[in-house]
């Protein structure tokens, strides 16, 4: 049984859905029946539906549909809603996924579950467990920062976790020290660089750059007389997305970082698909002075050359493209940083701290904090050093491929998983 809630769920589960697909067509025992279960977490179109359409996942046999509250309603509300799921499905594994809220609050329902015990099966059957194996991927990894809602939730999911698979050595680490014991722990590589290969030639595909207004188009003529079209990017951009309850949630903050993205879109024009968080937060606080607002159909970017961008969320296919084509990302989410990393594109990380220190390592993220003058500092040196074409990895991309972000780990997860289902 899978868990989704919030939109970087889908990306780590897809692989996964795909590779326990590709197992059960080798006629390998044991055959995995899958159950996808929503929570409902996000439920807006462009935060969840058009994921499951983009990433060709099946729709989720089940929906919890609890939306959104505060932290402790929408954990309780999921706990109590996936309980008497878990009680009719009696599956033998859940899997969760990074650290969301969806994520923690149905490990601790897993966790505490008795199946009646005349109904056992599997793998469960062939211990002395009455509940489901709690497999967490992206386990480990620590920003060591308590006031992240998203720490909380990984220190928790880790500690009643039955397996759990890790994306970088950092995060063994992190888990030995707090007391897991080694036996539980499988460095697998990324299931979220996975998703990233697979839809990468979909994704060259979009057309948002042409949405968007950043392309030349010219028409060419062949030595054979054939006319064809060329397409060159007419405008360097940045990409942004900011979303973290720190950085938005308090009128003060959130102006201090918007006073440096208005000074780095002089240089730079930024493109921004915002987080309904975020929105919510602008129309609150009354800050849409500092933003450009337009749709997707309309922005004309070829001819500007500086601001912010305000655009709805996109898809991942659109955003994938967009981040791939960037000059800069400037970002506080954690998965973009990795796929920035992948990608080689220059990411400016708005947060004080990082739970993925390999991006760091690899030189294509530095960490800014969030004060003023270190965010314009960072992102206009970051600029600078790819206008002189200064830019290096510490890392190289070779080293990244051997600690398995090379779009194999949702193989060795399901491999690991089948192998412990079967005994
Ligand atoms: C959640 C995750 C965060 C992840 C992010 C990705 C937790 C604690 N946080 O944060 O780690 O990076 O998802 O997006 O689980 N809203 C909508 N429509 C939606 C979803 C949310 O309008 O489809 C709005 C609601 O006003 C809601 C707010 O966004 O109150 C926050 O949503 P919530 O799921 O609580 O947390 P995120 O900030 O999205």
């Amino acid at each position: 049984m899978h868990i989704v809630g919030a939109r970087p769920n889908f990306m780590k589960i897809a692989p996964l859905v795909k590779a326990i697909k590709e197992h059960n067509q080798t006629g390998i025992f044991p055959h995995l029946d899958q159950i996808i279960v929503h929570t409902g977490q996000h439920y807006d179109e462009k935060m969840s539906e058009l994921f499951f359409d983009h990433l060709g996942l099946p729709k989720p046999d089940i929906n919890l549909e609890v939306g959104s509250a505060s932290h402790a309603v929408q954990t309780a509300e999921i706990m109590i809603r996936f309980e008497r799921v878990l009680l009719q499905y009696q599956p033998d594994a859940i899997i969760v996924v990074g650290d969301v809220n969806s994520t923690i609050a149905c490990t601790l329902v897993a966790s505490k579950i008795q199946y009646p015990a005349s109904n056992l099966r599997l793998a469960t059957c062939n211990s002395k467990r009455r509940r489901p194996l709690i497999v967490h991927v992206e386990a480990g990894l620590r920003s060591f920062d308590r006031t992240m809602p998203e720490e909380i939730n990984r220190i928790l999911t880790d500690q009643l976790s039955d397996l759990l698979f890790t994306t970088e050595e950092d995060a063994n680490e992190n888990l030995k020290r707090e007391g897991i014991s080694s036996e539980k722990i499988f460095f697998v590589g990324n299931v979220m660089i996975d998703t990233l290969f697979q839809h990468l030639e979909k994704a060259k595909k979009s057309d948002i750059l042409n949405r968007l207004g950043l392309i030349n188009q010219r028409l060419r003529t062949s030595d054979q007389g054939l006319s064809t079209r060329d397409y060159a990017l007419s405008t360097p951009y940045a990409v942004l997305t900011l979303h973290r309850p720190s950085n938005v949630d308090h009128k003060e903050t959130f102006l201090n970082i918007l006073e440096a993205l208005k000074e780095i879109s002089k240089k730079i024009p930024i493109i921004f698909p915002a987080h309904p968080r975020t929105q919510n937060r602008i129309k609150q606080f009354h800050l849409d002075q500092y933003f450009k607002r337009f749709s997707t159909s309309n922005l004309q970017l070829a001819t500007c050359n500086s601001g912010i961008y305000c655009i709805e969320p996109l898809g991942y296919l659109d955003f994938l493209w967009l981040m791939a084509n960037a000059k800069l990302v400037l970002t506080d989410s954690g998965g973009i940083q990795e796929e920035t990393t992948v990608l080689g594109v220059s990411c400016v990380t708005i947060r004080e701290n990082t739970e993925r220190p390999i991006t760091v390592k690899m030189g294509t993220n530095i960490v800014a904090g969030t004060k003023k003058e270190n965010i314009i500092n960072t992102a206009l040196s970051q600029l600078n050093k790819l206008n002189q074409r200064k830019w290096t990895c510490n890392l190289s991309t070779c080293q990244l491929a051997t600690a398995f972000w090379d779009g194999q780990a949702a193989k060795r997860i399901v491999d690991i998983l089948v192998e412990k289902l079967s005994t």
